[in-house]
Parts: C-alpha cells; structure tokens; sequence
C-alpha cells in the first residue's frame, strides 16, 4: 500500500467521506425499492468496490449481477460507442427494476447506452447510481438517479478507479501525481 500513496498528489475523496456517501445512497435507494424487484447490476471492473459496500448497505432484499464493457474512443474525441464484453443472461427481463452501479460517470456515454440496452431488453424500470460524477467531462446529455459527489476534472484513482489497471485497492479517492501517467 505504501508505495501506491506516494504516487498519490492528494487524497480527493476519504475513506469517511466515501463510507458517509454510501450510507447516503443506500438509505435512498432503500427507501425507493421498497416495493419493487431490485437488480443490483454491477459494471467491471471499476464499480466493484462500491457495488459491495452499498449492497450490504441497502435494507430491501435483491439479486446481484455483473456486466463487463469498453467504450470505444475513450479519451479522444471520437465516437465513444459501447461494446458488451459480458452480458446479461436471464429469461425474462420484465419482473425486474434494475440499478446500475457505476464508480464513475465521465463522458456519460457508458451509462446512457446501458440504460437505453437493458430498456430495449425489457426491464421494467432502468436506474442509475455513481460514487463519482465529473459532469465537467460529459459528452452525452446524462444525469444519473443517485449521484455521490461531484469532483473536478482531475486524474483519479482509488476504491475501484484505475490507471492503467493498478490502484484499485486503495481505501479513498485520490489525484494522481502527473509524472506517474506523463512519463
Ligand atoms: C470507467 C467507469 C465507467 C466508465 C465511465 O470504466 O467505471 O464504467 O469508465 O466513463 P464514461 O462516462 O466516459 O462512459 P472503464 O472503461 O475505465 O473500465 P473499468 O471499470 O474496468 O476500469
């Protein structure tokens, strides 16, 4: 742990804060399932680290699930479609509300397809929830249902977030130093 932290500029979001956000959410979300049939989908790889700790934070019963995918011209001004790497296999889709869990939403692209995919799958409702959202990135017009905190754009790692596939395990939100991602 100690060598990822000196690769960190400044911690942007603490274990706390993170703890006190996802209590948050988790009482809203309770709250608004009461009566329906919730689907708790997670999206791999970076969500997997909020997806647990809000699942055992929310009081309604649910199922989990897991979907895997890629957006295309990431980072570019490019056209940023999304592609499914792991899908969701059920039968019927038309007994479930489904929410997304999301670490972060950033260009919003991944969410907005998502929503309207599980929609045309035949979910009976499709809502959204992120930990982070960096509306200063957006590219496509999206507002998530349940939205944590609003940072700024800022290179962040942490509690799921990666670069270059390392610093996921690390307990908080952190900018990371320039010179790890400029060498
Ligand atoms: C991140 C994040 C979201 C997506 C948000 O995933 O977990 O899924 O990007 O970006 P967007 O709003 O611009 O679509 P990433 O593709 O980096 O994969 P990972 O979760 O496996 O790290």
């Amino acid at each position: 742990m100690s060598k990822l932290e000196n690769d960190i500029e400044k911690i942007l979001v603490s274990q706390n804060e993170i703890a006190e956000t996802v209590d948050r959410i988790a009482a809203r979300i309770s709250k608004d399932y009461e009566d329906k049939n919730l689907l708790l989908l997670c999206i791999l790889k970076g969500s997997v680290v909020f997806f647990s700790d809000l699942m055992r934070k929310i009081t309604v019963p649910m199922q989990i699930d897991f979907m895997k995918v890629t957006s295309y011209g990431k980072g570019s001004q490019s056209t940023g479609n999304v592609r499914i790497l792991l899908d969701l296999h059920r039968d019927d889709f038309s007994d479930i509300d489904i929410l997304i869990i999301e670490d972060i939403v950033d260009s919003g692209r991944t969410l907005s397809t998502l929503v309207e995919y599980l929609k045309m799958k035949g979910a009976r409702s499709v809502h959204t929830a992120t930990l982070l959202d960096k509306p200063a990135r957006r590219e496509v017009e999206f507002t998530p249902d349940y939205s944590g905190i609003i940072i700024p754009d800022e290179f962040v790692v942490g509690y799921g977030l990666d670069y270059s596939e390392r610093y996921r395990e690390l307990p908080y939100v952190g900018i990371l130093k320039p010179c790890v991602y400029k060498k």
